[in-house]
């Protein structure tokens, strides 16, 4: 459920995944206006729905409506995977930030949160996720850079741990010695103009992920990759994050595939 939803590469994925496991049903994109969102999430049960994922802008209204949110959305302050338990009642958590963590994961498997500083660049639901998951693995420094400074703070007081806050003019500084950066932010997203990053202190070394899959490569990873850094684009935290989704849903772990991945590529390619 989105509004707008249209654009929505989900529905590739999970039918590509109902097709894998020989599994009779269909993801199909919903489009809901903001207010009704709360009709639509107390339809899915007599419509025969397992559960459903939420994409801007309801992943914070959906707090208020489904019958229990789990900590780790409590935690991130938003719900991306609702589940239709058997009582028909509706359970919200968030599995975004298992999806960046996992593709990281598959994609490096040498990669270690607690290799290094971490500079995490954004401070909205996205970097949120990033920033659970990195405290989850281990993370013994993030640096968190926000143009808004306060929402960046937000997270540090929340979060609390291994969090500590620069100013946005000190973004730049962020990445010297830092084992991994992240765009966490919406600059370099197609529409968008490029994160202004430097990344002449970024070490050879580290590796550079970004959130957005649209583009596949962002100004930041191509420029990363130019300088003989290491990328992860943020296409594997989305098919990541539907593999719990699919635990809960249906009792079935699916495989995020080479064949999958590259399904998706192509549909991003041409868009
Ligand atoms: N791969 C995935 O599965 C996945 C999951 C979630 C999100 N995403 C992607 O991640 C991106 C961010 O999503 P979100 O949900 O976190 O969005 P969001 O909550 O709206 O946060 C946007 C972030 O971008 C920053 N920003 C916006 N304009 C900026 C500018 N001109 N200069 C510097 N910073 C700027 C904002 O800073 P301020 O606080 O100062 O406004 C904020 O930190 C989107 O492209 C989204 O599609 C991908």
């Amino acid at each position: 459920m989105g509004w707008p939803v249209m654009h929505s590469r989900s529905p590739l994925m999970h039918n590509y995944w109902f097709e894998q496991e020989g599994l009779a049903g269909a993801y199909v994109p919903l489009a809901i206006e903001p207010e009704n969102l709360a009709a639509a999430l107390h339809a899915l049960r007599p419509l025969g729905f397992a559960g459903c994922n939420l994409t801007i802008p309801h992943k914070l209204d959906a707090m208020t409506i489904v019958d229990e949110v789990d900590e780790v959305a409590e935690r991130i302050g938003a719900i991306s995977c609702v589940v239709v338990r058997r009582d028909g009642t509706l359970f919200g958590t968030n599995n975004d930030w298992f999806g960046f963590i996992h593709n990281l994961r598959q994609e490096q498997p040498e990669w270690r949160a607690d290799a290094g500083p971490v500079a995490v660049m954004g401070a909205g639901g996205g970097s949120r996720a990033v920033c659970y998951g990195l405290m989850q693995e281990g993370a013994e420094e993030i640096r968190l850079v926000n143009r808004t400074h306060s929402r960046a703070v937000a997270i540090a007081e929340e979060f609390g741990g291994p969090i500590s806050v620069l100013p946005w003019e000190a973004r730049h500084d962020a990445l010297d010695d830092a084992a991994l950066a992240v765009n966490a932010t919406s600059q370099g997203m197609v529409g968008e103009p490029a994160l202004d990053l430097r990344l002449d202190q970024l070490p050879p070394s580290a590796l550079a992920a970004d959130i957005i899959y649209t583009p596949l490569e962002t100004p930041f990873l191509a420029a990363a990759r130019e300088r003989g850094n290491r990328t992860v684009n943020g296409l594997g935290m989305l098919l990541h994050q539907g593999l719990p989704a699919w635990k809960m849903w249906f009792g079935i772990e699916p495989v995020v595939t080479a064949e999958l991945r590259d399904r998706m590529e192509r549909s991003i390619a041409g868009q």
